[in-house]
């Protein structure tokens, strides 16, 4: 006993000193900012240290893998069977299920329709039973198909498993009743498009053709590429004849109504919240979702071999670093309706108060038969009630509820590392006009020189002004990388501004990475915090961007309206510009 001690007692201090070395060690490597020495190890944000063997292709040095910790998951057992039979059980049941609104008091007497302050907890409890309990009866559902009887998996389950099916029923009526009216159960639509293979989906309104005639174009016409397209649209309003009948003219492109296969009647879809409901009624099974103007410099198709969603089954990026703090704390939000995470929000923007926004779902890459019940939360969250009252007022529209969502429901998912970046011109200048003094008119209109350098707007009399281009910055659209930092495709037009009138094509010379810069948001460029943050982009992207621009440029001639589209001049393509002086590599300026 007293040797044994002994022995124990030496054993604790040398631990003791092993842990501090370990320590001492981590702090050192800690205070390094993404360190990427010869150690092969990796430091994430919230401090973790991951082991990388081989950089390029280690995806944990390439992506952010959400990774819960599996005894968080509780499989639904034979137990949970037997406890569902009880009083008990059923008042979980009864909880599970029970009405998500307020009931009206004095103060929202006419408000019918207050969701519950707890709504995102209970869904988090009941998107978790639900999942498990749907994988606990796939192996039934799969027998009655077999046997031809999978219409009465509702009516007229087996005796033994009739009070699970009857609750995963009742938790598929509380939560997806706009799936109800067109499919008997959950599985049917799954089996619907199990084997619908890889294709692209869009949302396309009117106001957003112009970006998507070009953005279809490029994909079959610069990129090339071979996947299918369905492009869907909200009503007939949404989107013209004219507008179908232009996307159905290409080859392999489909238009359809989304709101004719999900009950709209209760979702009453419009604008963002589209989106999550076209990926899930698309014919596809692996699906690139993406918004009507967003450009590619590869073929898209390529995105599915990326090691992060071959390892998870979504791609998904980040959005830029804006803004820490601004919609209150996101930190404490999460926390209230997820009783445990995976390990990726203390990763966040959101957790480190570093920014207001953590993804851009402009592309989003999705595996819908790994990902169906997480796909279904995802619509969840973007369900009327929810998006109005909570999604949308709590995060930028749909695209926070791509990864919230799996985390209540427990699936995982990849982020490329990088935020997103700019690609453009270097320097800030945008031409754009200035209205003039009356007198300064008057004094133009008998002759006077004004500006000589700038010309005279012939209507308006105002005069063109042109910043002075300060070097120490990229400005332009957004811009978001492949696994090594490499533009892969970007977003927000291809113009300086999409939003002013004649604003003038890129020159898609030069491209910053979030990191290395700080947003100059209202004028959308990345200023380098250190020199030598500015890259060029390489020549090969230059002229498929350019390509990207004789592309738009078609479409505008085509609609052969100012008012819709405008006539602009493509720039001189010259390897000149690039941002080293063109010489064709993106080492930084
Ligand atoms: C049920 O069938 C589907 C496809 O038919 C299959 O992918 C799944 O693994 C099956 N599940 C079970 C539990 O048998």
């Amino acid at each position: 006993m007293q040797i044994r001690s002994y022995f124990s007692g030496m054993f604790r201090k040398t631990q003791n000193l092993r842990i501090l070395i370990v320590l001492a060690i981590f702090f050192v490597l800690a205070s390094f900012s993404r360190y990427q020495g010869s150690l092969e190890l990796s430091i994430d944000e919230d401090g973790q240290v991951q082991s990388m063997p081989q950089r390029d292709n280690n995806l944990h040095f390439t992506h952010h893998i959400a990774t819960y910790n599996q005894k968080d998951i509780k499989p639904w057992t034979h137990g949970d069977s037997v406890a569902l039979r009880t009083i008990e059980g059923q008042k979980v049941v009864e909880y599970l299920t029970a009405s998500p609104y307020q009931v009206p008091s004095a103060e929202n007497e006419y408000q019918q329709t207050l969701l519950k302050p707890d709504h995102f907890l209970t869904l988090t409890k009941r998107f978790r039973i639900y999942r498990s309990l749907w994988k606990y009866l796939e192996s039934y559902y799969n027998s009655s198909v077999a046997e031809h009887r999978q219409d009465e998996f509702f009516s007229a389950p087996p005796k033994e498993i009739a009070v699970d099916v009857d609750f995963l029923q009742r938790l598929e009526q509380a939560s997806f009743p706009w799936i109800v009216r067109d499919h008997k159960t959950s599985y049917s639509l799954y089996n619907k498009f199990k084997n619908g293979g890889r294709g692209i989906v869009m949302c396309v309104g009117n106001g957003h053709a112009k970006y998507a005639r070009t953005a279809v174009k490029a994909l079959r016409e610069v990129v090339k590429t071979k996947l299918p397209i369905e492009i869907f649209y909200t009503g007939l309003p949404d989107l013209s004849p004219e507008n179908r009948a232009w996307f159905e003219s290409i080859e392999n492109v489909k238009t359809i109504d989304v709101t004719t296969l999900v009950d709209n009647e209760l979702l009453v879809l419009q604008g963002w919240a589209a989106k999550p409901f076209a990926l899930m009624v698309s014919s596809f099974s692996e699906v690139i979702l993406m918004d009507s103007d967003v450009y590619y410099m590869i073929d898209p198709e390529l995105m599915f071999e990326d090691n992060g969603y071959k390892e998870t089954g979504t791609l998904y990026f980040y959005d830029r670093t804006l803004f820490p703090g601004a919609g209150g704390d996101k930190k404490r939000w999460m926390e209230s309706f997820l009783p445990t995470m995976s390990n990726h929000p203390a990763k966040t923007r959101w957790f480190r108060l570093k920014g207001d926004h953590e993804m851009e779902s402009g592309v989003v890459v999705f595996n819908k038969k790994d990902h169906f019940l997480g796909l279904l939360a995802i619509c969840k969250l973007n369900d009327l009630y929810e998006r109005v009252q909570v999604t949308y007022e709590k995060s930028w529209g749909d695209k926070e509820s791509f990864w919230i969502a799996m985390e209540m429901i427990q699936e995982r998912y990849s982020f490329i590392r990088y935020g997103g970046g700019v690609i453009g011109n270097v320097g800030d200048a945008i031409p754009f006009w200035e209205v003039l003094p009356q007198d300064e008119i008057n004094r133009y209109n008998q002759g006077e020189d004004l500006v000589a350098t700038n010309p005279y707007h012939p209507k308006t009399g105002e005069i063109k002004h042109v910043e002075k281009p300060r070097r120490d910055r990229v400005c332009g659209n957004q811009l978001h990388f492949d696994h090594k930092g490499q533009p892969l495709w970007w977003n927000s037009g291809v113009v300086r501004n999409k939003f002013v009138k004649d604003s003038p094509y890129l020159k898609y010379t030069a491209f910053v990475r979030d990191e290395d810069g700080t947003w100059d948001f209202d004028q959308t460029c990345l200023v380098q915090k250190n020199p030598g943050a500015i890259m060029e982009v390489d020549w090969e992207q230059r002229k498929l961007a350019f390509e990207v621009l004789k592309v738009d440029r078609e479409v505008a001639l085509e609609y052969n309206d100012p008012n819709v589209k405008d006539i602009l001049d493509i720039p001189k393509l010259v390897r000149a510009d690039g941002a080293k002086g063109g010489r064709g590599n993106n080492e930084a300026v």
